[in-house]
């Protein structure tokens, strides 16, 4: 018997990942690198189920049905390249090489090209929701060589989790890259909506001084209404866990964040293509600065500020949190979808944007029943152009606008950090505005460098410059822009 795909790399997500595809009543041939947990999972998690297990890249190639699949379930980065040219002398044309990681984008590109040069086809698919997600379904993201998409759809969408009506989180995104972008955008907002939660339990927690049971409580209440998430859910449940002392095991974990880099991938590509993504921005800021321990430690003794004292009704304070909470969400998904669409033109991506929120609207990270009105939102206007602009979140966002800037406002004035709260409002309000600042700056430009300016009293494209100090030239600088 012939395998229906082959998976190299038999970690957690590996392994999930074909118990999964097993289950699904596909046959899974197997390979890791260090051999032995070939046949330790074959005798263990694997025993008496329809898995094949292979002891070299060549043994894994030849016991596959044609055209051939071997997924890649390995780390980022350089592995990535050494197993696509371990394994391409075994395939034959169309052939299909998947990678299943975290790869960043422009790497999965570089890929599909050289891939598809040597006649065999490759797919680059983001796979969210952790070992229970790659186990029980997760959202995927398959993008790459398009004729490759027929071969593996049945095998995808039969492991991906479903919405409630049956349809699977994981459809073709796009050509090259384009699955790994949508991927990493998805780890960036991963990063806001987590850092943005976390906010609201620090303004909890030392603002409002509610206890661990309390705030469980709250967490539990917003979980059942429209920030129903994946994310808030497991926040209620870590709120409500406690150490074997019986105190949370939460204010035990020392508080300095790690990260991977998607989220920073996400912010470097949001700076290269001009797009304001203040909020992921400023998330992955927040892990940075909190990893500055030792300086804060020190600063803390040093620098003083307000003592955080509450004064007002804490219960209306908790619903200017929820709503606060809402609103910065919307802005951050209005600011990564903004990004997904200037990625789509410089790549040249034909990206469904509902069809993206249905991929994440079930088994992944930051799935949520928020998801659902996004994908409302692009089926009811395919080219909307920002989410702040659709009926139903500008009503959300209008509706939570007083209270979102409560909180801004008044954790300022207690001196509590809350960079995504506060980015977002900044944004909001930008964007909401016909005039900005920016005349002034072009005027800067222009008076120390010659860049030169439009002017509000003619057309749009005629560049103007002007001898500021009576010391300058009429030489101009081009008017090029990055
Ligand atoms: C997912 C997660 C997953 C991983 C992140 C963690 O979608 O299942 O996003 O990909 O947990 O990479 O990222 P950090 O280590 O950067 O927080």
């Amino acid at each position: 018997m012939k395998a229906d795909i082959g998976l190299i790399g038999l970690a957690v997500m590996g392994e999930n990942l074909v118990l999964n595809m097993e289950s699904k009543g596909f046959t899974v041939a197997v390979y890791n690198r260090t051999v032995d947990k070939v046949d330790k999972f074959i005798n263990g998690r694997g025993q008496g189920k329809k898995f094949i297990g292979a002891h070299s890249i060549e043994e894994l190639v030849a016991s596959l049905e044609r055209p051939r699949k071997v997924m890649m379930l390995v780390k980022a980065g350089q592995p990535v390249d050494s197993f696509i040219d371990q394994i391409i002398p075994h395939l034959e044309e169309g052939d299909i090489i998947i990678d299943g990681g975290n790869s960043h984008y422009p790497d999965t590109i570089r890929r599909t090209q050289y891939v598809e040069s040597k006649g065999l086809l490759y797919i680059g698919t983001g796979v969210s929701g952790g070992e229970e997600g790659a186990l029980l379904g997760p959202s995927m993201m398959p993008g790459g060589s398009n004729e490759a998409w027929p071969h593996v759809k049945d095998i995808f969408q039969a492991v991906a989790a479903k919405v409630e009506d049956g349809t699977p989180c994981c459809d073709w995104v796009g050509e090259n890259g384009a699955g790994h972008f949508v991927k990493m955008v998805h780890n960036g907002i991963e990063y806001g909506d987590m850092q943005i939660i976390s906010e609201a339990y620090f303004l909890m927690k030392n603002l409002l001084g509610m206890s661990h049971a309390e705030m469980h409580e709250t967490f539990k209440e917003w979980n059942e209404g429209e920030l129903d998430s994946y994310l808030i859910e497991i926040t209620r449940d870590i709120l409500g866990f406690v150490d074997e002392d019986g105190a949370p095991l939460v204010e035990k974990i020392l508080d300095t964040a790690g990260q991977k880099g998607t989220g920073k991938w996400t912010g470097i590509s949001a700076l290269d293509l001009g797009i304001p993504l203040t909020l992921i921005g400023e998330s992955v800021f927040a892990r940075c600065l909190s990893a500055q321990k030792d300086i804060r430690v020190e600063a803390s003794k040093a620098i003083t500020g307000p003592q955080p004292e509450f004064k007002g009704d804490k219960a209306a304070f908790i619903e200017d949190l929820r709503k606060a909470l809402l609103a910065s969400k919307i802005v951050s998904y209005a600011q990564g979808y903004n990004l997904m669409q200037e990625a789509a033109k410089e790549y040249n991506w034909n990206l469904n944007y509902g069809g993206i929120a249905l991929m994440w609207r079930g088994g992944c990270i930051i799935r949520s029943v928020f998801l659902g009105k996004i994908k409302e939102a692009f089926d009811n206007n395919p080219t909307l152009m920002n989410l702040l602009l659709d009926p139903y979140f500008k009503e959300k966002v209008e509706d939570a606008q007083q209270s979102w800037r409560n909180v801004v406002a008044t954790a300022m004035m207690n001196g509590i950090a809350v960079p995504c709260f506060a980015s977002a409002l900044t944004y909001f309000d930008g964007f909401r505005s016909e005039q900005l600042p920016a005349n002034m700056l072009q005027a800067q430009r222009d008076y120390f460098g010659a860049h030169t300016y439009e002017r509000v009293d003619k057309p749009r494209g005629e560049f103007f410059h002007t001898n500021w100090t009576g010391r300058g030239g009429d030489t101009a600088s081009s008017t090029y822009n990055v």
